[in-house]
């Protein structure tokens, strides 16, 4: 493709030499390392490295152009074929010549964006399992992985860089996929990931304060999410798919020509929940919308997913799919990969694996676990090491307080002493009356953790959650704590296939 078609819509400071709008180009990439003879480069400012720096590795590396939003850096002017392009935004700049070059696969997709502080990759997984349920080929990107026909690729960010996300679209149309549902961080918003890019339905899950270390206030926070709606550089969504139980999303402002349906608890949403059970087994109620009525399960466990699993039927709505199909999808999910995942092979308690590693989360787990009414809970967790030292006696304190026994363990302990980090965390504990034990080997804690349960108990295993290693001081190992607690399970004779 031509440079000026690549660049097709991006705004530039000034108009495009001739002889660099006839160039063809090959490729894109920001990242000069991966650049190839033909390519064009795009320098800008980045979260860790300015991009500018790089320009002239990518220009030995055959660059044609580079697209920056500074004027050429001295060395690199007069040093062509490379020239430089300047633009009014470069993050913006990315997206559009990714869209453009890629020829819109966005267009030809329907595409569902997920956005709100807390539930993202839950609602994310649960709309990609009901558009599964209609049939469809789909992908699904998000915090723990993304999923691409069928295949599971390693996550790098909850939202992937622009030119990333349209290779995905790309490699998904190549795969007759027609539907792709992603999480769209605030992170993203803001650094324009998905700049310019269609949706279809956009959904809002809330708002709380949280990730204020990036926006400074809650108002950028909230004005990062309002992007979606308004389009983020392209046109508004069809369909808005909003939390009517919170304040933020009843703040939203929607363009007249998207179709909104408000999901909640209370007589406001036309989109409801009623008659709800929830359990060890998971989750049962009946879905209101003005005349229809339809019962759901989930094994998704804690009430809280009722407010996930209302966002995937107004997202199957949405797309026009009958209920039975979207209850289909629903109970098809059995669990979002360490977020209260259960590991069952038959025995007579429930074990959990939980990515809580937080005080504030820890204390958010048991108190789910609480909720279903077991004899006893059984807490295992450890710290990170090289991090935050003062978290550590706060989230002994969150486990002592609400647990029925404490399994103190390691979590990653990187470049720290396992047992320092333990001793830490100890203070938080004995603030408490409870029974604990200590142990450094996870795996023998887990182990530990397992026997002390009794029938009606339920174990937690937090911190890791879908992780599948452990970083120790020098080297990184295999380590899934469902795997382990599998195994340990299997010694101790459960056997059930899952
Ligand atoms: N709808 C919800 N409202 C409030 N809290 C929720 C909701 N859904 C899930 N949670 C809580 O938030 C945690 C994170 O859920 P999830 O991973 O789905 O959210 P997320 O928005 O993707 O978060 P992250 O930004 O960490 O990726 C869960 O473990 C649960 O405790
Ligand atoms: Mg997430």
């Amino acid at each position: 493709m031509k440079l000026d078609g690549v660049l097709s819509d991006v705004r530039l400071t000034q108009p495009l030499a001739p002889e660099l709008a006839q160039l063809e180009i090959r490729g894109l990439e920001y990242d000069s390392r991966r650049v190839e003879p033909g390519f064009l480069f795009f320098a800008f400012p980045g979260s860790r490295a300015d991009g500018r720096q790089f320009a002239q590795d990518a220009v030995a590396r055959g660059a044609l152009a580079v697209v920056g939003e500074s004027e050429p850096p001295a060395p690199l002017a007069g040093h062509l074929p490379a020239g430089w392009v300047q633009v009014e935004h470069g993050r913006q700049a990315l997206s559009l010549s990714a869209r453009n070059f890629y020829d819109k696969p966005d267009e030809q997709l329907a595409i569902t964006g997920v956005t709100g502080t807390n539930g993202k990759t839950t609602t994310a997984y649960l709309i990609d399992s009901v558009l599964r349920a209609a049939g469809n080929t789909t992908a699904m990107i998000g915090t723990i992985e993304y999923h691409l026909a069928g295949r599971v690729l390693k996550a790098v960010n909850t939202t992937p860089e622009s030119l990333d996300l349209v290779r995905l679209f790309t490699e998904l149309r190549q795969s007759a996929g027609t539907h792709a549902t992603m999480e769209v961080s605030s992170h993203a918003l803001a650094l324009n990931r998905v700049y310019g890019l269609h949706f279809h339905t956009a959904v809002f899950t809330n708002l709380t304060r949280d990730h204020l270390d990036f926006h400074g206030t809650m108002e950028a926070y909230f004005a990062a999410k309002q992007m979606l709606f308004d389009g983020a550089g392209g046109p508004p969504p069809r369909f808005a798919v909003l939390n009517r139980d919170d304040e933020y999303a009843r703040r939203i402002q929607l363009d007249p020509k998207t179709q909104a349906i408000w999901y909640g608890l209370g007589q406001e949403a036309e989109l409801r929940a009623r008659q709800i059970s929830s359990g060890f087994q998971g989750l049962k109620f009946e879905v209101q919308h003005g005349k229809l009525r339809w019962a759901v399960e989930s094994p998704l466990i804690g009430k809280i997913n009722v407010y996930n699993i209302l966002a995937a039927c107004g997202a199957g709505l949405s797309y026009g799919l009958a209920p039975e199909t979207i209850a289909l999808g629903i109970r098809d999910l059995r669990a979002v990969p360490g977020r209260f995942e259960r590991v069952d092979l038959g025995q007579p308690f429930v074990v959990v694996v939980d990515y809580a590693h937080t005080d504030d989360a820890l204390r958010n787990t048991i108190a789910v676990a609480r909720g279903l009414n077991p004899k006893r809970v059984i807490t295992l967790f450890g710290c990170g090491g090289d991090r935050d030292r003062t978290k550590r006696p706060l989230m002994g304190q969150a486990a002592a307080e609400a647990s029925d026994f404490v399994v103190l363990t390691s979590d990653n302990p990187r470049s720290e002493d396992p047992l320092a980090i333990m001793n830490d965390a100890l203070v938080g504990i004995r603030r408490k009356d409870v029974p604990h034990v200590v142990e450094p080997d996870r795996a023998a804690a887990i182990a530990r953790a397992l026997k002390e349960a009794r029938e009606g108990d339920i174990v937690i295993l937090a911190g890791k959650g879908h992780e599948t290693y452990q970083v120790l001081k020098d080297k990184t190992i295999d380590f899934d704590d469902r795997q382990v607690a599998r195994e340990v399970l299997k010694g101790y004779g459960y056997h059930r296939d899952e």
